[in-house]
């Protein structure tokens, strides 16, 4: 026994990313639309005091290199030549949808992942009337996959919070900005009735606490903002789902998790605790919003940072209440941690010494990330075993350097990559007993990467004519794992040879 007879088969983008057309159709500007592409050096960092005078530094964004806010970005000067923001054309998705969902359908896809630009349905977050403008854009787009019968999946904040909110109110930060989600998820549940069935409320929720001002809005990010916003959001997610079940009992709503199980490099017990305390504080999100409530060691640790979450009456029972449907997650590969030097030698605890290694048994990617042949397995076991609940991934994949010649790529590298994560997952159905709904591959079409903001790490199996800058025709031709992939899809996962 295989994967599921229904099992959704696709692929994964997001708006950021992928979309484009930020100036077209009424939309607002989001936070994601004000950073740079990765070649501009300037990174921003918050630094912070604690209540007993220690200091720290938060970066806002994620990646090495880099990609940036410009100095003094918030407002910003998005007409000066210095700067590149490559979400405003991204892979121009917003001109291209047709042409690419027929590529997918053809390539046999059971369901699409896209993210749903807050800004362009209400353009400063809070106007009082939707933009029907950008509500008639993504309906075009799911008339489009019902053509085909490709299920829609939705992220309803996938890393872009409208602008706005960030200049105004260091977005997630302030409460404001809860009942402003809620109702913008009823406008487009009530819009999109008998279109969507499937939706995720926040993108990898819990890489809030490294990347706040891309996960969050935040410019100002200290660990408390950081742990308001977290809450923020959760609150957020939890009254949509409450609002969900009473009002449109058909949709289904998933929580979001960023995910790669954690391995101590040695035996040294130390290394197994510290990656084991590593992987529990990701798992502390998918505990509030698949049981309802922070574990223990979560609060013990704002306990002692100082930190008080901004708890009202009656929130601790709405995230008891509004715990989600189903769990879906993203996963590249596994993490490795230690607390010994590159010699080999123990460091003192814990504590500065700890920290983030390549693992020796893997092999790795311009950008440093493993293929982990047991990674999906091991995850999902980890979540099945805590949680009891429907599983989905919802992004895995790898970015490279592709070299096109001859109106292709001959990416084997990316099919050796699905191969190993796809028998991974089908271990953890077959040998295991695991329910997994589906699996998108991430970054279908190639777009621009988060980590970077740059076209040059391409996941895509659809190549995009476009370079760092923005610069092609945007003309799409298919890779050779475009062709494995749909031979894995129409045996559904039986032949991955
Ligand atoms: C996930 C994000 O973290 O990883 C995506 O949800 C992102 O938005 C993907 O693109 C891959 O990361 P990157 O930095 O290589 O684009």
């Amino acid at each position: 026994m295989g994967f599921r007879k229904d099992f959704l088969w696709g692929g994964a983008t997001a708006a950021n990313q992928y979309e484009g057309g930020v100036h077209e159709g009424g939309a607002g500007l989001a936070t994601g639309d004000v950073m740079t592409n990765g070649s501009h050096t300037v990174r921003r960092q918050v630094t912070w005091r604690k209540p007993d005078g220690t200091t720290g530094s938060t970066p806002l964004c994620f990646g090495s290199p880099e990609r940036h806010l410009p100095e003094g970005a918030i407002p910003v000067e998005l007409h000066d030549d210095k700067y590149y923001y490559p979400s405003h054309i991204a892979s121009d998705f917003y001109h291209h949808y047709k042409e690419d969902i027929r590529l997918m359908a053809e390539e046999g896809f059971k369901c699409l992942r896209i993210s749903m630009k807050w800004s362009r349905i209400f353009p400063n977050g809070d106007d009082a009337q939707p933009s029907e403008e950008g509500l008639k854009f993504y309906e075009d787009v799911f008339d489009e996959c019902a053509k085909y019968g490709i299920e829609p999946l939705v992220t309803l904040h996938h890393y872009e919070t409208p602008l706005a909110f960030a200049q105004r109110c260091n977005g997630w930060d302030s409460r404001e900005l809860v009942d402003l989600f809620v109702r913008y998820a009823e406008t487009v549940f009530a819009r999109y009735r008998g279109k969507v069935k499937y939706y995720l409320t926040f993108n990898e929720v819990n890489l809030i606490e490294v990347a706040p001002y891309v996960a969050g809005g935040l410019i100002h990010a200290d660990p408390q903002n950081i742990a308001n916003a977290a809450f923020h959001q959760f609150l957020a997610s939890a009254k949509t789902v409450i609002m969900s079940h009473e009002k449109f009992p058909e949709i289904k709503i998933g929580m979001m998790l960023a995910f790669g199980p954690s391995y101590g490099l040695t035996a040294d017990p130390a290394d197994q605790l510290l990656a084991r305390q590593r992987q529990d504080n990701t798992l502390a999100f998918s505990d509030v919003q698949m049981l309802g409530e922070y574990p223990c060691y979560k609060l013990k640790e704002y306990e002692r940072e100082g930190i008080v979450l901004p708890v009202q009456e009656g929130d601790m029972e709405t995230l008891k209440k509004g715990t989600c449907d189903f769990l879906s997650f993203s996963t590249y590969g596994s993490n490795t941690f230690t607390t010994h030097d590159d010699e080999g030698k123990k460091g003192e605890g814990n504590g500065a010494s700890a920290r983030q290694v390549a693992n020796p048994y893997l092999k790795t990617n311009a950008w440093g990330w493993g293929t982990d042949p047991q990674c999906l397995r091991i995850a999902l076991n980890i979540f099945n075993n805590r949680y009891h609940c429907p599983l989905w991934c919802v992004e895995n994949g790898i970015g490279w350097n592709d070299v096109y010649e001859d109106g292709t790529v001959h990416d084997d590298y990316r099919i050796e990559y699905m191969r190993v994560n796809i028998q991974s997952m089908k271990d953890a159905v077959e040998l295991d007993g695991i329910d997994l709904m589906g699996y998108l591959y991430w970054g279908c079409v190639d777009m621009v990467s988060n980590g970077e903001g740059e076209m040059a790490k391409r996941y895509g199996q659809i190549y995009v004519d476009a370079d760092n800058y923005g610069q092609g025709t945007m003309a799409r031709s298919t890779k050779d794992s475009y062709y494995w992939y749909q031979k894995c899809i129409r045996t559904n996962g039986e032949d991955l040879d």
